[in-house]
C-alpha cells in the first residue's frame, strides 16, 4: 500500500527520501516520486514502475533541496500513470502533498473547486487537497492553518504530509492510515512505517489518529486538531537497519524464513513456565479472561488462516471459538453476545478490514484483544487489549515468520484462556508447552535439512498444485496454498481433506501434485484421501513426521518435519510449505519479495 517518507534537517534531502522510499517498497507499489525544496523553489519528479527508476530520474533531472517528501504509490483512483503518481501539487507548483488513503468525500471536493477555477492534473483523490490548501493561503491563512483546513474538509482514511509555500517546515496528520515520526540529532523524518528512516535515527514517536504535527529545522509540535498540544511519547526502537535489509540473503521472503527460529524464541520469551506447564502472559495475569463465553477471531489473508488454526485449538477444548474473514465480518452479522471475545489477528495492525471488522464487534458491545507484530499501530489503538507476536519487521509481502508467531501466541493465549475459563489447564497443556519450548530448534532442524527445493524443481511444470488437511492442518493447507499462488502465480489451491470427494477430486490427475499435511491426529483419514488421489495418477508429497510408517509408504516424497505435540505440528509443516513456494517461485524467477498486484499492507477495504 502506499508509503510516505519526509525528512528536514538534513544536509541533503534526496539521499534520505531515496533510501526511505526503497525501504518502503515492500509495502507494494506501482509508481513513485519525491518533492524536494531548496533555494531554486519545489523541484519534483515522479515515475511510474520501480524506486531505481525513479532514482535514474531524480538524479537526470538533478533533484536538490534541504528537505522533502517523498512516496510510494498503490493505485486506487486513476490508473498507474505519472501524472498520478504523488506529491501532487496546486496549480503555482508551490504546494506539494502526499498521501496515502482514501478521501471518500473527494469527488465533492473536486466538483467545488472545479467550480472555484482550479484546474486538476490528475484522475486522483489526493489532489483535492494540495487544491483546498491553496484556497485557505489565497484567503489569508498561514500554511498551518490552511493544512489544517484543508485536512477539516476530508473524510475517509489518510496520512499526510505537505510542503507548504515558503515555510521552511512539513506539515502531516494522520487519520486511519499509518503514519511515525522519527527523531534525530537535528533532523526529522515522516514515515508510514521506521523502516524508512532507521538508518538515520531509532528514536520514534508513533502519531495517533487526528495528530498534527509541524517539524522544522528546529523541532517539531503536535497538536490535536483544535490545534491543543498533545504529549506523545518517544519510543527507542531495537532494529538495527541491517535487521529491516536484506542481510545477506537473496529475498526478504527467504530471509524471514530463517529468522523464524529467533522469531519464535520472542514470540515465547518470558511466557512459558516449564515447572507448573503452564502459560504466563505478563499482558493477561490468570482470571482476565474468566467471564468468556464465545471467541470471534477476525482477520484477513495469512493472518486469517492463524485464526482458523487457533479457532480449531479453542473448539477442541470446548471454547466456542469461530473464525471469520474480517472483510465478510459485516456480511455474516455473527451474534455478539455477553462474554464475546473478538481477537484481531493482523501482522501489520493496519489492515482496514480487520480495523472495520474491530469497530463493528466494539460497537455491538465486544471485549476486543488485538494480536499484532507492530508495536503502536492503528490495531494496537482500537483495541481493548494487546498481545504482541514480537516476530520483528517482516517485509516480503509473503507473510511468513509473522504466521508462525501468530499461531504460537494464539496457542498460548488459548491455553491461558481455557485456564481461565474451565478453571483448570487443559489436558495437554505441559505437553504443548513442552512442544513450545522445542518450536525454535525444531523449526532450525527444518531449515537444515529441508529437501523443498528438490519437491518443487521435480514438480515446476506441473497444471495445478493442491494441499490437503485435517483439523488443524486445513489452515495449513491454505496458507500452503495461499503462499504458493501469490509469489509462484501458479494454480494452488487448499482444501479441507474431507472435502476432496465433494467436488475438488475432480480436478486431481497426474499433473496435479497434492501436498498432504499430518500433524499426528486424524492421519488415518487423510491417509486415505491421499490413496484417493493416487488412485487418479496424482504424486503425493507428505508432510509428516512419519518417515519410515505407513505415510512415507505411500507418499511419492516426504517433507520431514520433527515428531511434536499435534496442535504444534501444524507450524512446523507449514514452514515446510513456504519454503516449497519459495524454491517454486525460484525456479519460475518471479519478484518472490513484491508479488505482481499485491501490497504488504492492505488499508483499504
Ligand atoms: C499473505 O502472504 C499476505 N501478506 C496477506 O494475506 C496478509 O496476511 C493479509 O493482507 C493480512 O495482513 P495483516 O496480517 O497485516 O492484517
Amino acid at each position: 500500500m502506499c508509503g510516505i517518507t519526509a525528512c528536514i534537517g538534513t544536509a541533503d534531502s534526496v539521499d534520505p527520501l531515496m533510501s526511505g522510499l526503497k525501504r518502503l517498497e515492500y509495502r507494494g507499489y506501482d509508481s513513485a516520486g519525491l518533492a524536494v525544496k531548496g533555494q531554486d523553489g519545489l523541484s519534483l519528479t515522479k515515475r511510474v514502475g520501480e524506486v531505481s527508476e525513479l532514482a535514474s530520474a531524480v538524479e537526470q533531472d538533478s533533484l536538490d533541496g534541504t528537505f522533502g517528501i517523498g512516496h510510494t504509490r498503490w493505485a486506487t483512483h486513476g490508473g498507474v500513470t505519472n501524472e498520478n503518481a504523488h506529491p501532487h501539487t496546486d496549480e503555482s507548483g508551490n504546494i506539494a502533498v502526499v498521501h496515502n488513503g482514501i478521501i471518500g468525500n473527494f469527488q465533492s471536493l473536486r466538483t467545488e473547486l472545479e467550480a472555484n477555477g482550479h484546474v486538476f492534473s490528475s484522475e486522483t483523490d489526493t489532489e483535492v487537497v494540495p487544491h483546498l490548501i491553496e484556497e485557505s493561503l489565497r484567503d489569508g491563512a498561514t500554511p498551518e492553518e490552511a493544512f489544517r483546513s484543508a485536512v477539516g474538509r476530508l473524510s475517509g482514511t489518510y496520512a499526510l504530509a505537505a510542503i507548504i509555500g515558503d515555510e521552511d517546515a512539513i506539515f502531516a496528520t494522520r487519520s486511519g492510515s499509518p503514519l511515525v515520526l522519527g527523531i534525530g540529532d537535528g533532523e526529522y523524518f515522516l514515515a508510514s512505517d521506521v523502516p524508512a528512516f532507521i538508518p538515520y535515527t531509532d528514536r520514534v514517536v508513533y502519531l495517533h489518529d487526528g495528530d498534527f504535527v509541524v517539524t522544522t529545522r528546529d523541532g517539531y509540535t503536535i497538536s490535536d486538531a483544535a490545534g491543543r498540544p498533545v504529549d506523545r511519547s518517544v519510543e527507542t526502537v531495537d532494529w538495527d537497519p541491517e535487521t529491516a535489509t536484506k542481510g545477506g540473503y537473496e529475498h526478504f521472503m527467504y530471509k524471514e524464513i530463517h529468522e523464524q527460529p529467533g522469531a519464535l524464541r520472542r514470540t515465547i520469551h518470558g511466557r512459558l513456565n516449564p515447572l507448573s506447564g503452564g502459560v504466563e502472559l505478563e499482558e493477561f495475569p490468570s482470571g482476565t479472561f474468566a467471564d468468556v463465553r464465545q471467541i470471534h477471531l477476525v482477520a484477513m489473508g495469512t493472518s486469517h488462516h492463524a485464526g482458523m488454526y487457533a479457532a480449531s485449538l479453542l473448539s477442541a477444548l470446548d471454547i466456542p471459538a469461530f473464525p471469520f474473514m474480517a472483510g465478510e465480518y459485516a456480511v455474516t452479522v455473527p451474534p455478539v453476545t455477553p462474554g464475546t471475545l473478538v481477537i484481531a489477528v493482523s501482522q501489520s495492525g493496519e489492515t482496514a478490514d480487520t480495523l472495520d471488522a474491530v469497530r463493528r464487534a466494539r460497537a455491538a458491545g465486544a471485549k476486543t484483544l488485538a494480536l499484532t507484530n507492530v508495536v503502536g499501530s492503528s490495531i494496537t489503538r482500537e483495541c481493548d487489549d494487546e498481545l504482541l507476536i514480537r516476530a520483528g519487521p517482516e517485509i516480503g509481502v509473503a507473510a511468513t515468520k509473522t504466521f508462525s508467531s501468530q499461531v504460537t501466541a494464539l496457542t498460548l493465549l488459548a491455553e491461558r484462556i481455557v485456564e481461565d475459563v474451565t478453571g483448570t489447564a487443559s489436558t495437554d497443556a505441559a505437553e504443548i508447552i513442552d512442544a513450545l519450548s522445542r518450536l525454535p530448534g525444531d523449526v532450525q532442524e527444518i531449515l537444515d535439512t529441508s529437501t523443498s527445493r528438490d519437491v518443487a524443481a521435480e514438480y515446476q511444470d506441473s497444471d495445478a498444485y493442491f494441499f490437503i488437511g485435517r483439523g488443524v492442518a486445513h489452515p495449513v493447507a491454505l496458507e500452503g496454498a495461499l503462499k504458493f499462488k501469490e509469489i509462484s502465480y501458479e494454480h494452488a489451491e487448499g482444501f479441507a481433506a474431507s472435502e476432496l470427494k465433494h467436488g475438488p477430486l475432480a480436478l486431481v490427475t497426474p499433473f496435479t501434485p497434492v501436498f498432504a499435511i499430518f500433524t499426528g491426529k486424524e492421519d488415518e483419514a487423510t491417509l486415505s484421501n491421499v490413496k484417493e488421489v493416487q488412485a487418479r495418477g496424482a504424486p503425493v508429497i507428505a508432510v509428516t513426521s512419519d518417515r519410515d510408517g505407513e505415510i512415507a509408504e505411500f507418499a511419492d516424497h516426504v517433507l520431514s518435519i520433527p515428531e511434536t505435540h499435534p496442535d504444534v505440528a501444524g507450524i512446523l509443516a507449514n514452514v515446510q510449505l513456504q519454503l516449497v513456494a519459495y524454491h517454486a517461485a525460484k525456479l519460475l524467477d518471479r519478484p518472490i519479495d513484491k508479488p505482481r498486484n499485491l501490497a504488504k499492507c492492505v488499508t483499504v477495504e
